[in-house]
């Protein structure tokens, strides 16, 4: 029977058990819920809510269950409609009387809020940690590889020279914006429903700052039915893993590029490709496809969860049930996306010469040229108007700027002398890019350097907050 069967006469029909049973996906949580009933058995027996003695009963029985979940040694049985009721049921069978009063003062409305939030606690640290493993993969690449230059495009069409390692850092910084939206993910989980039981509080004295700070939460929620009903912190979570998700697609989607025999800019390690069952000549980006694909998942599952939390009036209500089954995946997915780019940024290999060979082509010096002009005294409109003339005439003639004589910049402009030369070489007019965020050699160490320090910084917000995790 169920823990609530008191006012039943039958039982649940077989299929509506399994049905209503949210004990497949929220068995996950059995830390959590573990770690949330050793914090309120206590709080109840230092509060003589309970007798001492029956707290400790609890709380060592507790202890064990876990390490039997851990060495699987325990048996879920999907009578038990969630992990609350599993691991109560199992309470009770071990000790009795004693395993009967952990409730007192409790629901499985609070009990799953706070559960649900140390969850959403530990995920969000874990996926920071590996969001920062994938940042210093993307600085080692950078740095490594610092000088090498490619077209940077716009509307995909070749438009200015810009370094490799800028390219690569543009990624480390959505990145270092993604983990701060993973810390505002934690901040927002970070306070406790543990007390507001149903939906009203309760009648018992109980303490609500103990159990929090017990387990690590950094304040206490004001509003009881706010408190079981908020599902922000997930909406939270799952928001700030699907714009890294959707970073990581946009990544891939050059790593596929780059790596097709058109571009021949980079090429994957083994170890990060496939083959074709019927063309042996194949090598597919296929964890690069993966990944983008996996981030419409992730997406989905924040849609998912807003649907869900659409129109639902106060205060919990059995939609919310549907909350952790997206929020589970997306942290996973993501979390394994982040480890699979950082496995396929380490191995790749770049192709500097394919880059820049490219880089030649299309007239990428055709600004340079303009400014050449306008530093002479030419408005820049004119400027521009006149190099247009001289692209036209390399698109006739089927050649590049620098293929120009002097003779021929000199008919479009008086201003013109020998030294154009030097605004058409690509290490120049990349180096001479000198505003700060700019992809010159000086600036791009500024920022390697930022970047890095960025990195740092959240190494050590990290090592703060994995001491309150669960
Ligand atoms: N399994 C439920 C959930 O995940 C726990 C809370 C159930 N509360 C209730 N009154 N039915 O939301």
């Amino acid at each position: 029977m169920a823990l609530w069967s008191g006012r039943f006469n039958e039982g649940v029909d077989a299929f509506t058990q399994r049905f209503g049973a949210s004990l497949p996906v929220d068995k996950a949580l059995y830390a959590q819920d573990i770690a949330g009933s050793c914090a309120h058995a206590a709080m109840l027996g230092a509060q003589k809510i309970i007798s001492e003695a029956d707290a400790l009963d609890i709380q060592e029985a507790l202890a064990d269950i876990k390490s039997d979940i851990e060495q699987g040694a325990f048996t879920f049985d999907i009578n038990d409609e969630d992990i609350h009721m599993a691991v109560e049921s199992e309470l009770t069978r071990r000790i009795g009387q004693a395993g009967a009063r952990l409730h007192t003062g409790r629901s499985r409305n609070d009990q799953v809020a706070t559960d649900t939030r140390l969850f959403a606690k530990k995920r969000a640290v874990d996926l920071m940690e590996a969001n920062l493993c994938l940042r210093e993969a993307l600085l080692a690449c950078a740095s490594e590889h610092f000088d090498v230059i490619l077209p940077g495009y716009t509307h995909m069409q070749h438009a200015q020279p810009v370094l490799f390692s800028h390219h690569m850092l543009a990624y480390v910084w959505m990145l270092t914006r993604d983990f701060t939206r993973l810390q505002a993910a934690y901040d927002a989980a970070d306070a406790s429903p543990l007390g507001a039981a149903a939906l009203a509080g309760t009648t018992y004295p109980l303490d609500r700052a103990q159990t929090a700070a017990t387990l690590g939460f950094a304040s206490v929620i004001p509003n009881s039915l706010d408190a079981v009903s908020d599902r922000d912190f997930l909406l939270d979570l799952l928001y700030a893993c699907s714009v890294s998700a959707i970073h990581l697609s946009r990544l891939c989607e050059e790593l596929i590029l780059w790596s097709t025999s058109e571009f021949g800019f980079i090429t994957l390690s083994d170890s990060f490709s496939t083959g074709s069952s019927i063309m042996p000549q194949k090598k597919n980006p296929d964890f690069a496809e993966l990944i983008r694909g996996k981030s419409g998942r992730v997406v989905g599952d924040l849609m998912a969860l807003l649907m869900t939390m659409k129109s639902l009036p106060l205060a919990y209500n059995k939609d919310l049930q549907e909350d952790k089954q997206g929020a589970i995946d997306a942290a996973q997915t993501l979390e394994d996306s982040y480890v699979c780019m950082r496995g396929m940024i380490s191995t790749m290999e770049i192709h500097p010469d394919a880059m820049l060979e490219q880089a030649s082509k299309g007239h990428l010096g055709a600004t340079d040229v303009a400014d050449y002009l306008a530093k002479r005294g030419l408005p820049f409109r004119q400027a521009h108007e006149v190099v247009g003339h001289l692209v036209k005439l390399c698109e006739e003639r089927g050649c590049n700027l620098d293929d120009l004589t002097l003779k021929d910049f000199q008919n479009e402009s008086p201003l013109f002398e020998a030294d154009v030369v030097r605004s058409l070489d690509l290490a120049a007019i990349t180096r001479a890019r000198t505003t700060y965020g700019g992809t010159g050699h000086e600036a791009v160490l500024v920022q390697l350097d930022e970047a890095t320090s960025a990195t740092c910084e959240d190494r050590k917000t990290l090592a703060e907050l994995m001491k309150s995790v669960v």
